[in-house]
């Protein structure tokens, strides 16, 4: 009698692990997966996108690497600090990025930065596949969510997206002010997000504007706050929340100059929990929670 029940309680236990196996957690988003564009093996794109920071002579750079790219072979990509050349460029070959990316670049910047969208594209296509919420900290004019969501689904894409800012500026804060900052940004933003509602706009200081709704299980985080305390403060307050194999980007980590700050902060933090972030030549950093 002892023994058939013990058998039994066996098998439902592999049962039930079977099940889950077949049904892994948030399973009905990955109708919502982008179906990967077939790269040519003749054609390798270029990019080049003379916005960048750091020199005081952007012409001067302009011009030089002008005629250094003409003598490199193809996959070059020149923009937002990063020249290299000889790579695949893979996210120009993944078309719905590449809609997603073209129709909410707003600002040269946004341009620039195509390498970190798609960083953060392919970090979020993983992270649908999880349980938990999405997070941005630091959503300033909402177009790093947007371009991210547009290319999970659109308007159908299934999970909430929490993006936190002030949305406005002053002399008391830390990071440098944006172009866009200022007291209607924080409207424009909602409305941008009109028709989503899965995307929650929280205006807010970090880490006070926590306090005002925040979810207890999160599977994508991108910190991009561009100042140490509030980032730390975000990490203290979050990081723990995010589900295992949940991916953690932190813009700012690989920039030094005014970033630097940053990344000795970060590091120390992780150091304490035993992660190293995995810093990306995009200047981001990466961690995959554990
Ligand atoms: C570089 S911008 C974010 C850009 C955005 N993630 C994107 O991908 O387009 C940094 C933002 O962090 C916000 N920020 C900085 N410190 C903050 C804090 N303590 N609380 C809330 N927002 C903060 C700023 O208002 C600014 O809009």
């Amino acid at each position: 009698m002892i023994l058939t029940k013990l058998l039994r309680s066996l098998a439902e236990g592999l049962f039930r692990g079977r099940r889950l196996r077949a049904q892994p957690p948030a399973a009905g988003a990955q109708r919502f997966l982008p179906k990967h564009s077939a790269a040519e093996m003749d054609r390798t794109p270029n990019f080049f996108y003379p916005v960048f920071w750091g020199t005081d002579d952007n012409n001067a750079v302009t011009e030089s690497l002008e005629s250094v790219t003409k003598r490199l072979t193809p996959g070059y990509h020149f923009a937002d600090n990063l020249l290299t050349w000889g790579r695949n460029l893979s996210m120009f070959d993944d078309a719905p990025f590449v809609a997603a990316w073209k129709a909410n670049a707003e600002s040269p910047s946004d341009q620039a930065i195509v390498w970190r969208r798609y960083v953060l594209a392919c970090a979020a296509y993983h992270c649908m596949q999880l349980e938990g919420d999405f997070v941005e900290c630091g959503a300033y004019t909402g177009v790093g969510i947007k371009t991210v969501v547009d290319y999970l689904g659109g308007q159908a894409f299934p999970k909430t997206f929490w993006g936190y800012d002030v949305f406005e500026h002053d002399d008391t804060m830390l990071n440098h002010a944006g172009p866009e900052h200022g007291k209607d940004l924080y409207q424009r933003v909602c409305e941008k997000f009109a028709s989503y509602p899965q995307i929650r706009i929280m205006k807010g200081r970090i880490p006070q504007v926590f306090a005002d709704g925040c979810p207890d299980r999160i599977a994508y985080l991108h910190v991009d706050l561009n100042q140490a305390p509030a980032e730390i403060a975000s990490l203290e307050y979050l990081f723990d929340r995010m589900v295992p194999g949940g991916i953690l980007i932190l813009d700012d980590y690989e920039w030094s100059g005014v970033y630097r700050e940053q990344k000795l902060a970060e590091d120390l933090w992780f150091e304490d929990r035993k992660y190293r972030v995995m810093p990306l030549p995009t200047g981001q950093g990466l961690v995959i929670k554990r």
